[in-house]
């Protein structure tokens, strides 16, 4: 049963394809899967409560304040209840609402309310798809962490044909069950990451510090994904000012040297990202007290190189994660640079990075990178927040993770 224990909560949406969420209720009952279902006022328009009711064998949920089922469960008791939240279909206007923040139904206060992941299956006219207020919409709910399922190019009930029309139940069936897959590997295996993020800073004397550009952004994002996907995470960071959620373990440093001490104490770890900027020398002494400027030559500061944590990581053979990542931080042939970089570093991924640029990279919310595994194989990950791009790097490694010849 693939489904067995599995909560699944299906908001049926208003659209011409809501008549399919029955196939997918049979689908995921007759797999073991348990069903709660809320019935949008539009929906309703569709499918009736009736028939929903006859394949879950529970009631329909419908309104935000309903006397009747209050006692048995409220909006906060159904978003708990589920392991997954689904949004089939998922219209134009549902997407609109939810880009807003909107609680003004059952449906959208459940979702608000939510702590669970969120699967949007969106059906809906091509051009209602491709117009550039639903494209907007979709690049900022990508960026709150909600999933996507199609939709998919064909012909429409519309009669038009091209992009918008709703995954059929069997892809959304296969999606979760990937899906729930991916989820047990990860709790079953306890699998753990590190990340290291932000910059660091090499002190001559109390005050004065050499450092860079980094604001540790990209790295709190990975972190923040990896840990949304169940991933134990910790996360040791150069100077920097996140929140971090309670999930997270965070380790605080300032030096590199601290950066290297905080990553053997977290090792072994199934997976490592090395996000940090770590500055490359250090001055051999630091100061104990305030150099004075007339007595300051910097000629007379001496240097050393820093330790390479993630070449550290990634030759430590008594404790080597199963993937080692890293960023290549490049201003010029950034891909040549950084296919350097994985040889030369070991790593299993690089994430290869343009920091001439103002627009992304170090100290912007945006970033465009460059994923190159150890095959020479490389993928493009188009200019988009941070944040996003953290989700797709944490799938990609969460994969790779656990491709059977690396989980045994
Ligand atoms: N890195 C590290 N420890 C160092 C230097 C770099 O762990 N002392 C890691 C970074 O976290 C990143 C990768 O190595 O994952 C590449 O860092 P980058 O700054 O791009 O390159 P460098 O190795 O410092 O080389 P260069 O400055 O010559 O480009």
């Amino acid at each position: 049963m693939t489904f067995k224990n599995k909560k699944i909560l299906i908001i049926v949406g208003g659209g011409i394809a809501a008549y399919k969420t029955l196939d997918l209720i049979r689908l995921l009952k007759k797999n073991g899967a348990e069903i709660k279902t809320i019935l949008t006022k539009s929906g309703k328009e569709f499918v009736t409560s009736l028939s929903i009711t006859t394949l879950t064998g529970t009631k329909t949920f419908e309104n935000l304040f309903d006397k009747e089922l209050e006692e048995e469960i409220d909006h906060i008791g159904l978003s708990r209840w589920a392991d997954i939240i689904i949004v089939m279909p998922t219209t134009a206007n549902f997407m609109s609402k939810l880009t807003s923040g909107k609680a003004e139904d059952l449906a959208t206060t459940v979702i608000l309310a939510a702590d669970k992941d969120i699967l949007l299956v969106p059906a809906m006219n091509v051009r209602m798809w491709l117009h550039k207020a639903t494209q907007k919409n979709l690049e900022v709910l990508q960026d709150y962490g909600y999933l996507f399922v199609g939709p998919e190019k064909g012909e429409m009930a519309c009669g038009e044909f091209g992009e918008g029309k709703m995954s059929s139940p069997r892809q959304i069936f296969f999606f979760l069950k990937n899906y729930f897959h991916k989820k047990n590997i990860v709790k079953d295996k306890n699998l753990k990451a590190l990340v290291t993020t932000g910059p660091t800073r090499e002190y001559l004397d109390p005050i004065r510090y050499i450092s860079n550009e980094s604001s540790g952004k990209q790295g709190y994002e990975i972190a923040l994904a990896l840990d949304k996907l169940g991933i134990k995470t910790t996360l040791i960071a150069g100077p920097s000012t996140f929140v971090v959620p309670k999930n997270i373990k965070v380790k605080k440093i300032t030096s590199a040297d601290e950066m290297l001490s905080e990553v053997k104490k977290t090792l072994p770890v199934d997976l490592a990202v090395c996000a940090a900027a770590v500055a490359d020398f250090k001055p051999i002494q630091k100061n104990k007290n305030k150099l004075k400027k007339d007595k300051l030559n910097f000629e007379s500061i001496n240097f050393i190189k820093n330790n390479d944590i993630l070449e550290f990581i990634s030759k430590n053979n008594k404790s080597r994660p199963r993937i080692v990542a890293g960023f290549s931080a490049e201003t010029h042939d950034v891909l040549g640079n950084s296919i350097k970089k994985l040889k030369n570093k070991h790593c299993d991924f690089i994430f290869a990075n343009d920091v001439s640029k103002k627009d992304i990279g170090f100290n912007s919310d945006f970033n465009k990178v460059s994923v190159i595994d150890k095959t020479g194989k490389i993928k493009s990950i188009k200019k988009n927040k941070k944040s996003l791009i953290a989700n797709i790097i944490a799938q990609i490694l969460l994969d790779k993770l656990i491709d059977d010849r690396n989980i045994n």
